[in-house]
């Protein structure tokens, strides 16, 4: 079973969805830097006043900050871990490396005009983190979570031009980490195109090889 995990992808691939997925089936630790990172912004620590700025114009945090954020969490996760955006760099992922080995890298993809149509409808549950789309799951009131009955939100960085930042970005700085990890035989790839249950089930095999 492979439990050192990281998953790659543009915003919208369904990294999220799949790695709720993956930790209940198989117990690592769900380590997502985009959650931990809206939860300092919400408690207005200063990691998350600083942050702020750049996750609402859909740029990257700086690499140090994220790395010294990241970096014990990962060390207390003995036995197992799930990377779910992060690294996002050449230079987070070198750092990665100098922390602990992983099992394997798993490359979700999805095209621009998808990904835009896909986080304009997305709502996530502001008290237990459910992901839901008005699209492809929409849930009976569009703003009560069909899981907890909590209050559905729209994040602050899916609006049209910060998505579309965000994809420049991933291009940028995020897509040359398929070939780092292309080099070092660690790559899995999947179509994000396809079924989120079909998707899960690909990954859930591939993972107890
Ligand atoms: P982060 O929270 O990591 O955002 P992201 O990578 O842009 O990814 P998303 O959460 O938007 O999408 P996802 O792939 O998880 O898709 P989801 O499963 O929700 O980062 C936010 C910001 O924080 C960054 O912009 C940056 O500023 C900062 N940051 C974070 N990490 C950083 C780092 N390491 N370094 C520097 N800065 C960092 O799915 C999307 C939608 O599609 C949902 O509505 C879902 O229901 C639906 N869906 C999912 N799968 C399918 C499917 N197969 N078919 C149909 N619909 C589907």
């Amino acid at each position: 079973m492979k439990t050192r995990i990281v998953l790659l992808g543009p915003p919208g691939a369904g990294k999220g969805t799949q790695a709720k997925r993956i930790v209940g089936e198989i117990g690592v630790v769900h380590l997502s830097t985009g959650d931990i990172l809206r939860d300092e912004v919400g408690r207005s620590t200063e990691l998350g006043t600083t942050a702020r700025g750049y996750m609402d114009r859909g740029e990257l945090v700086p690499d140090q900050l994220i790395i010294d954020m990241i970096r014990g969490r990962i060390e207390a996760a003995a036995d197992g871990f799930l990377l779910d955006g992060f690294p996002r760099t050449v230079e987070q992922a070198e750092a990665l490396e100098a922390i602990t080995p992983i099992d394997i890298a798993i490359n979700i993809s999805l095209p621009r005009e998808e990904v835009v149509r896909r986080l304009t409808a997305r709502r996530v549950c502001r008290d237990c983190g459910t992901i839901a789309n008005l699209l492809f799951n929409p849930p009976d009131d569009p703003t009560v979570c069909p899981a907890c009955g909590g209050e559905l939100i729209q994040r602050d960085d899916d609006r049209r031009e910060v998505i579309e930042n965000r994809y420049d970005v991933y291009e940028r700085s995020t897509a040359p980490l398929i070939g780092f990890y292309r080099e070092r035989d660690l790559i899995r790839d999947f179509d994000g195109s396809r079924g989120s249950a079909a998707i899960s089930s690909e990954i859930l095999a591939i993972l107890s090889e």
